[in-house]
């Protein structure tokens, strides 16, 4: 099943991963919404896309319920969504973990997901499919990033309980490796070029990855019928080092 003609939302579309899926589903002929929190940032996006008019940018907070509501109401019938939205991350040694800062990525990741499956779940084409985002943290942790792990590992659970809950709708977790998008801002900051190079010296690969690399795996989760309840590591092979 293509793509093609088909309502794809993005939640994290302004930005990084998000920001490539939109472009892959557009350049597939899809329908696309792009929603982020923030206007500026998804009225920037917008501007750095071909064809920006068959994309509708919407506002939204995926923490708050009252705006998972508006948005599945103002999109109303869909084929797909995809999530990569992760806001308010942050990294801390044990010994500094802040309990509110914890509650916030949990918030943001974890909750955030569950309340799209939950409002998407009554509008969305039962041939249709969920794609979440986790991440390579789960298995091999910064020793800052315990809490991005834990909520990393809970998304895979989370897949597992949705791509049976939802069914026939399918449901699947994407686990990129490092990829070069503004989320190394936060996590690392100037360190960025340094430990992206110590990286791709590790990696099988040889690099690390592209926003394009985890948008091509987007675009095999919704157009694959026949799978449902995965995780799709997309790592250059992280994994296995
Ligand atoms: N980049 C990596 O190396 C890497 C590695 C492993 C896993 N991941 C995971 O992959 C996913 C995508 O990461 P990325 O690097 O593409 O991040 P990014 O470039 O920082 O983009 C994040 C996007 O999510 C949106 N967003 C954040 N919080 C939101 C909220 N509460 N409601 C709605 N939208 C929200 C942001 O827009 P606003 O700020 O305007 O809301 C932005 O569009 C994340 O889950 C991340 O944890 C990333």
């Amino acid at each position: 099943m293509e793509i093609t003609g088909q309502k794809v939302i993005v939640v994290g579309g302004s930005s990084g991963m998000g920001l490539a899926v939109v472009r892959a589903a557009q350049a597939r002929g899809a329908h696309v919404m792009m929603v982020g929190r923030t206007e500026e940032k998804l009225k920037q996006a917008l501007e750095t896309l071909e064809t920006p008019e068959r994309v509708t940018p919407i506002t939204a907070d995926i923490t708050r319920e009252e705006d998972v509501r508006a948005l599945f109401e103002a999109v109303g019938p869909f084929d797909h969504l995809v999530v990569t939205a992760a806001g308010d991350l942050s990294y801390q040694p044990i010994k500094e973990v802040d309990p509110d800062k914890a509650r916030r990525i949990v918030d943001s990741k974890l909750i955030g997901a569950l309340l799209l499956a939950k409002h998407g779940s009554t509008s969305i084409n039962s041939k249709g499919s969920i794609t979440l985002t986790a991440g390579i943290a789960a298995q091999r942790p910064l020793p800052t990033g315990l809490v991005v792990a834990a909520v990393n590992g809970a998304l895979f659970s989370l897949t597992y309980g949705l791509a049976i809950a939802l069914a026939p709708v399918r449901v699947n977790v994407l686990s990129p490796g490092w990829v070069d998008t503004p989320v190394w801002d936060v996590i690392a900051g100037a360190n960025t070029p340094t430990m992206f190079a110590q990286m791709a010296q590790r990696l099988p690969v040889g690099r690390v990855g592209r926003p394009e690399d985890i948008a091509h795996a987007a675009l095999f989760l919704m157009e694959n019928e026949f799978t449902t309840g995965t995780i799709l590591p997309v790592d250059g092979g992280h994994r296995l080092v």
